[in-house]
């Protein structure tokens, strides 16, 4: 049987260093940000209770679980998002916890789902929550991790922005143009595809499937398309509910302005989330063309918790996808150079000076320098082009000659120089 007929598994993928290097960059960047704004990294299994996502993740992700029965009879799923598994981590632990609690991790997923670009049926997510705080301030923070998470890889408020809404704004919307609870999440269902859709098919479903007449529909349509709260203040305004509910957002996006970020973010009520357990103002981002998927997605959840066993807490975060992310700085032309280095390449000339090279690596090494040399006998020339390839930054020349005299010759890679020096100050 030849290799090759082992091949890598659909929307899964190898990391040779190249692809390696890349996901380390983006991973560094993640870990340097989130402990910028004081989060604490996490993780925990990838195998989880499949009940863990039934009903509390909603309906799209569920049809999209790795799940299988184990040896042990146990309905299990490989984690398809880290939100249940941070409630079910916490629930144990929260009660004796000072809150907020603010964690972070950088999870593998797995999701089923239909190969397109962007989507894979695995994915690495930062994760960024804080639980234990209700108000918009925790909210606006979150937000502006993620944000400064894109600037710290160099994209800025040119390159993409973020698109949020409020669902209880929304629903107070709902309400006010005759949608009732029974029929909410049918309405959210439209809304989160009215971009996806032809209009004329979710104006048809806002009518069937949430009970919608024309003129209410309309005006549904109207602040939908408009972006901005101008509509809504505007068709709205005379009712209390809906302008209390606009408060926490106009609160958000005062917070947001004032640490500098506000020119990334647009109001738009078409952003609901796919994700059944948000309950307030949520989120996702995408690139300014609007020609990839979103790259982070997230919003306040404030009953997830409590639904999986825990302590009722209040609790905020999001999801930034590597695999959209690394498009986004393919696209940009943002990857820095990412060629591995090394600080010495060690060439012996004959084999003679291979011991004192062996011993030479071994100090080096201890000093925390990175070193590496031909493991077998080869000329000068050769190992000297090993050591361009490794991206050697100096290479130390061992010849019976300067050894006799205690020195080796050292080449700088780049100036090309070369000069002696002794084997002591090495
Ligand atoms: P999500 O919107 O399902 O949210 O995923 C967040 C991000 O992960 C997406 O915007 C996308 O960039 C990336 N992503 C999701 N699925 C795939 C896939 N199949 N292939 C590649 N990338 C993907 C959540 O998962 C929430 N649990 C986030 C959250 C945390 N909400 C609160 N805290």
């Amino acid at each position: 049987m030849s290799t090759s007929s082992f091949s890598r598994l659909p929307g899964f993928r190898d990391f040779p260093p190249d692809a390696m290097a890349r996901r380390t960059h983006i991973f560094e960047s993640w870990r340097r940000v989130s402990r910028r704004y004081g989060f604490q990294e996490y993780d925990g299994p990838p195998l989880e209770p499949l009940e863990l996502y039934v009903e509390k993740s909603g309906e799209e992700i569920v049809q999209q679980l790795y799940a299988f029965t184990d040896k042990g009879g146990r309905e299990v799923a490989l984690r398809p998002e880290m939100t249940p598994s941070l409630a079910r981590i916490l629930g144990d632990r929260s009660r004796s916890m000072h809150k907020p609690i603010r964690w972070f991790s950088i999870p593998q997923l797995f999701r089923y789902e239909r190969q397109q670009r962007g989507r894979l049926r695995e994915h690495f997510q930062w994760n960024v929550d804080i639980v234990g705080e209700a108000g918009v301030a925790a909210d606006a923070e979150v937000l502006a991790v993620a944000l400064d998470g894109l600037r710290d890889l160099g994209l800025t408020a040119e390159d993409v922005r973020a698109r949020v809404s409020d669902r209880r704004l929304l629903t107070r919307i709902l309400e006010a143009l005759g949608v009732d609870e029974s029929r909410r999440s049918a309405a959210y269902a439209v809304i989160d595809k009215f971009e996806r859709e032809p209009r004329a098919r979710s104006l048809e479903r806002l009518e069937r499937e949430a009970g919608m007449g024309p003129e209410a529909r309309d005006t549904l349509v109207e602040v939908l398309e408009a972006g901005g709260l101008d509509v809504v203040r505007d068709r709205f305004g005379g009712r209390d509910d809906v302008g209390e509910a606009l408060e926490p957002l106009e609160a958000y996006l005062a917070t947001l302005e004032a640490v500098g970020l506000g020119a990334f973010v647009d109001v738009d009520l078409r952003i609901v989330r796919g994700l059944a357990y948000y309950t307030g103002i949520v989120f996702e981002i995408f690139d300014r063309q609007g020609e990839l998927r979103a790259v982070c997605g997230g919003g306040r959840y404030d009953r997830l918790l409590e639904l999986v066993g825990g302590e009722s807490l209040p609790a905020v975060g999001f999801g930034m996808g590597d695999v959209v992310l690394g498009e986004l700085l393919e696209e940009k032309g943002l990857w820095p150079d990412l060629t591995p280095r090394l600080d010495y390449y060690l060439v012996v000339v004959t084999e003679e000076e291979r011991e004192t090279a062996l011993a030479l690596a071994r100090r080096l090494r201890d000093r925390g320098k990175s070193v590496t040399y031909s493991l077998r006998p080869q000329n000068v020339g050769k190992q000297m082009k090993a050591a361009a390839r490794e991206g050697a930054q100096a290479v130390l020349i061992l010849g019976p000659d300067e050894l006799a005299q205690g020195k080796v010759r050292l080449r700088d890679m780049e100036s090309g120089e070369e000069r002696d020096v002794e084997l002591g100050a090495l």
